[in-house]
């Protein structure tokens, strides 16, 4: 779908990338409104009086409400623009949970979170006391029902990714807002693989806060959002501070903040990037997330079907409706078979992905990861497949 759009997959060399769960290739589109802001109309924001600059606010403004249309919430000032999820998640643990939590109140995740999602709790554990507790998994998914039985009068906070990065299952988010809503909860939600993929709607999933890359969703990377519901965000404490951020500060001490959004984006932001993000949403929107998801599905079946005729290959995830595969060839260090792929120009992702202790659900340390995206063809798959079923060929080819 659409690969004339993405010049890297028209060079002489073929490149077959199949790591989009990693980062996604780049829409000329997208590329192009980057460099138009560098060459035509560069100005900082929300700082000059002159045409290009107002331009320049005007652009920047304008793709929170493009972010509002991909994520159905309700106010423009509940977006705001990060460096990315990782940092979406640090402000939430850091400037706001670390000031409404105390010692013994307990914050639930699960083994299968990427580091973005356990870290700071972690660190945050360690500072005040907070528990950390897991949702055990079954069948390496979480259920409603285990959900509901992790549940204790200290329960303060759920956060979880609504699509994981390893072996892509989807959470019941929906359920799990309405658990919140009635037990007083609060609900972060990891959108990073999400949020690319699928339809999301923060006011009907019951979401609080929720934390996105733009990079994973054909954007540039060093952006990315977090979305808080207004009165949470109001309470949410800056984590940087500086200019943009103040309305007024004096030699004694005294600081006055910005209102939403303004007081938590201190410094020049990333504006090349936001406008890269909000191109990258119109061209989202335009294709479909709905179209592009099915496409995803359908491209996991095929290559699904076909990877279980190859004796020696195991998979991990292959019942899961979503556009990953995780996969190791038995006996073959994950490593290894990602660079053997990677002598025919197939990217893969290999290792743990960063959900380091998911090994102890899963029981294996690293795998192999083929994750989806729009452009990716049944013919890239059917090659893939080719390369595998040579795979007595791997060590003339690794060593
Ligand atoms: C589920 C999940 N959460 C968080 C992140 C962190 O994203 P970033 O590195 O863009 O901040 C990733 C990236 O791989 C991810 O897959």
């Amino acid at each position: 779908m659409n690969r004339e759009d993405f010049e890297i997959l028209n060079q002489e060399e073929k490149l077959i990338y199949f790591d989009n769960s990693a980062t996604t290739l780049k829409p000329n589109q997208v590329v192009e409104s980057i460099v138009d802001y560098y060459t035509k109309y560069t100005a900082n924001a929300h700082r000059g009086d002159y045409d290009n600059s107002l331009k320049v606010d005007m652009a920047y403004e304008e793709v929170r409400e493009k972010v509002q249309k991909l994520i159905h919430n309700k106010k423009a000032k509940e977006i705001i623009f990060t460096s990315g999820a990782t940092a979406s998640l640090n402000m939430v643990v850091f400037g706001f949970m670390k000031y409404q939590l105390k010692e013994g109140d307990e914050v639930l995740i699960t083994k299968a979170e990427h580091a973005s999602n356990i870290l700071p709790w972690v660190t945050l554990a360690k500072e005040i006391g907070i528990i950390i507790r897991y949702i055990p998994l079954e069948n390496h998914i979480v259920t409603i029902e285990n959900v509901k039985n992790a549940i204790t009068p200290n329960t303060k906070v759920i956060s979880l990714a609504q699509v994981t990065n390893v072996l892509g299952d989807e959470r019941p988010i929906e359920e799990i807002g309405k658990l919140c809503k009635e037990n007083e909860i609060y609900f972060v939600v990891d959108g990073s693989q999400s949020v690319p993929h699928i339809p999301v709607d923060v006011e009907r999933l019951g979401i609080d806060f929720l934390a996105f890359s733009a990079h994973k969703m054909l954007g540039p990377t060093g952006v990315g959002v977090l979305y808080g519901k207004e009165e949470l965000l109001e309470r949410l404490e800056p984590t940087s501070l500086g200019g943009g951020m103040n309305a007024t500060f004096d030699s004694e001490g005294g600081i006055e903040y910005k209102s939403l959004p303004s007081r938590l984006e201190a410094g020049t932001p990333n504006i090349a990037g936001v406008i890269g993000l909000g191109r990258a949403i119109d061209y989202l929107l335009e294709v479909g997330i709905e179209k592009i998801h099915k496409h995803e599905l359908e491209l996991k079946k095929y290559a699904t079907q076909q990877l279980e005729q190859i004796p020696n290959i195991i998979l991990y995830n292959k019942d899961m409706p979503n556009g990953m595969i995780a996969f190791n060839i038995d006996g073959v260090f994950s490593q290894d078979t990602a660079v053997y792929l990677n002598h025919y120009h197939i990217c893969v992702r290999a290792g743990n992905h960063c959900a380091k202790i998911l090994k102890e659900d899963l029981q294996v340390k690293n795998t192999c990861r083929i994750s989806f995206y729009l452009y990716n063809t049944k013919e890239e798959i059917d090659e893939l497949v080719r390369v595998l079923k040579n795979s007595e060929e791997i060590f003339k080819v690794v060593l």
